[in-house]
């Protein structure tokens, strides 16, 4: 982990705990890692992904830590993804090696900002799904003499960027394969749309369309004797599909390492949540009851501003019998019909949505067994540039 000084931060003012303390004095709101979970979910998709011959190129997106993201490289994990121009320089900075922004940069000011990165010793690949963004990339490129790699990006049911035929696909490889400074590395379909799909046969036939036109696509680039490096794609309800398609070679699952309450309750082959069969929560929102004025119910310090509901509320951990049913602002209401919940008490919630909750708080509280074992920072967190 990065080596912090810690004296320079104060408990409660700036930062939530420090190493060494128990878990009672956490202060609150705040995230914390269970880092037996943490390595569970780490391993299991590291050994899945090995099982299958896949690369694994993590998706940095999801927690933003580079710590988090060199315990996915020391378990076989090839670099990462991230969305963002400002993700990859805070990655880059903090020592990740191999960085796919998997999205379009277009801004010049942006694509500037992305030439540079290889000069502090970062492979570096970027999305394209337009010609006219290759002649940009290629002379930021020049500028700096340095090499972008790309991957044309295929719209294979996500809706969001991608082209969406073969011939297009063709097209800008041609373009990036003649461009100086850039090299044609492959190909970019991640099928977001099926991922949070309820049953597991609905999601295998989304990701079946995706994979005939990726198909499709590479067959068509043979032809035209263009050779793909990387056909990457896969998330965290999908993976074992693209593993066993027989065309893409790289995954790019993001949320099996913290699992939220929303992907936790997708079902696997036999029906099963995959909380319960695959990858359990290792993220939780700590929370502290302030209130319980109403026998009923109890207001706890986590609200609106700790955490994004727009996946649906957040789930109380490990206690049974009550319910996260509101929040605002600075508050969260649990429905308590039983009282069992004490003022101070201290209650894991699991995020409904981990993406944009971690994307609001500056640190990871890392927690084994009753003891806080490291504090580490949320790398990219608030970079959206
Ligand atoms: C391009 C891309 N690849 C991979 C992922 C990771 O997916 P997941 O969090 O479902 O594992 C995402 C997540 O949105 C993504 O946008």
């Amino acid at each position: 982990m990065k080596d912090l000084n810690f004296e320079e931060y104060e408990v409660g003012y700036n930062i939530p705990a420090k190493p060494g303390m128990s878990f009672d004095e956490i202060q609150t709101p705040c995230l914390i890692i269970d880092m037996d979970q943490l390595e569970k979910n780490l391993d299991k998709m590291q050994a899945d992904a090995d099982a299958m011959g896949m690369r694994l190129r993590i998706h940095g997106k999801m927690h933003k830590s580079a710590d988090v993201a060199k315990m996915q490289i020391e378990r076989g994990a090839c670099g990462i993804c991230c969305q963002k121009v400002s993700e990859a320089e805070a990655f880059a900075r903090n020592g990740i090696k191999d960085i796919l922004v998997s999205n379009q940069v277009r801004d010049p000011a942006k694509i500037d900002r992305l030439a540079r990165l290889p000069k502090l010793g970062v492979r570096t690949l970027v999305c394209v799904d337009d010609p006219e963004n290759v002649a940009d990339l290629s002379a930021a490129a020049e500028r700096h003499g340095t090499e972008i790699e790309c991957l044309v990006e295929i719209d294979c049911g996500a809706g969001r960027c991608g082209v969406t035929t073969s011939q297009d696909v063709v097209n800008i490889a041609k373009l990036i394969d003649a461009a100086p400074g850039l090299k044609f590395s492959g190909i970019q379909a991640y099928q977001g749309a099926m991922q949070h799909l309820d049953r597991y046969e609905d999601r295998k036939e989304k990701i079946d369309i995706a994979v005939a036109m990726v198909k499709d696509a590479v067959q068509a680039l043979k032809s035209q004797g263009l050779e793909c490096d990387i056909i990457g794609g896969g998330g965290t309800g999908s993976y074992y599909f693209e593993g066993a398609s027989g065309v893409y070679n790289e995954l790019q699952c993001g949320s099996y390492a913290f699992m939220d309450a929303d992907y936790g309750r997708i079902l696997d082959e036999n029906g099963v949540p995959i909380s319960q069969s695959q990858f359990a929560s290792s993220l939780f929102l700590l929370t502290s009851v302030m209130s319980h004025a109403k026998p009923d119910k109890a207001v706890v310090d986590a609200g609106l501003k700790a955490q994004s509901v727009d996946s649906g509320l957040p789930k109380v951990h490990g206690i049974e019998g009550v319910e996260y049913i509101k929040c605002s602002d600075e508050h969260g209401v649990i429905a308590d019909p039983e009282g069992k919940l004490q003022i101070n008490q201290k209650i894991k919630l699991i995020p409904g949505h981990c993406d944009p909750t971690c994307n609001v708080h500056d640190w990871y509280v890392l927690v084994r067994g009753d003891k806080v074992e490291d504090v580490i920072p949320v790398t990219a967190r608030g970079l959206a540039y």
